[in-house]
């Protein structure tokens, strides 16, 4: 009896760990896959997400608008041949994960 309670109370623990884990990261682990797809943004948008030149600021834009603008890229009706190739490489785990990246960081 004394095991039985101890293996429960054991798997109990468990448990609870698990669902704290998977409770909480959730938004944060698509921001960290957000920065690391990034990667491919940089090289135009400055790491900072800032206006620089002829790009335009994408740091701190709201995710959904993020969402409409790189959507309506990979459908190309917005006009832009660079975006239209980078918007459609991603699915739209990976877009969501570069909104959630960009909307966390500070605009100017
Ligand atoms: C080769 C350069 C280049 C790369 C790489 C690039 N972009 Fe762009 N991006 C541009 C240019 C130029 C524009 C402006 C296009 C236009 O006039 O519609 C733009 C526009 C945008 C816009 C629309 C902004 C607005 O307010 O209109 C978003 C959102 C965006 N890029 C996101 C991204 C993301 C996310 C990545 C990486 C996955 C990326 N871009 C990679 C050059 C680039």
């Amino acid at each position: 009896m004394a095991v039985r309670r101890f293996i429960a109370s054991g798997f109990m623990g468990i448990a609870c760990q698990m669902a704290g884990f998977m409770a909480l990261p959730a938004h944060a682990a698509d921001k960290a896959f957000g920065e690391y797809l990034a990667g491919e943004c940089v090289t135009c948008h400055l790491p900072s997400g800032r206006q620089v030149g002829g790009i335009p600021a994408i740091a701190g834009m709201p995710e959904i608008s993020f969402m409409a603008l790189m959507e309506s890229y990979a459908r190309r009706e917005r006009d832009n041949q660079v975006m239209q190739a980078v918007a459609g490489k991603f699915n739209s785990d990976e877009l969501a994960a570069l909104a959630a990246y960009f909307a966390s960081l500070k605009p100017e």
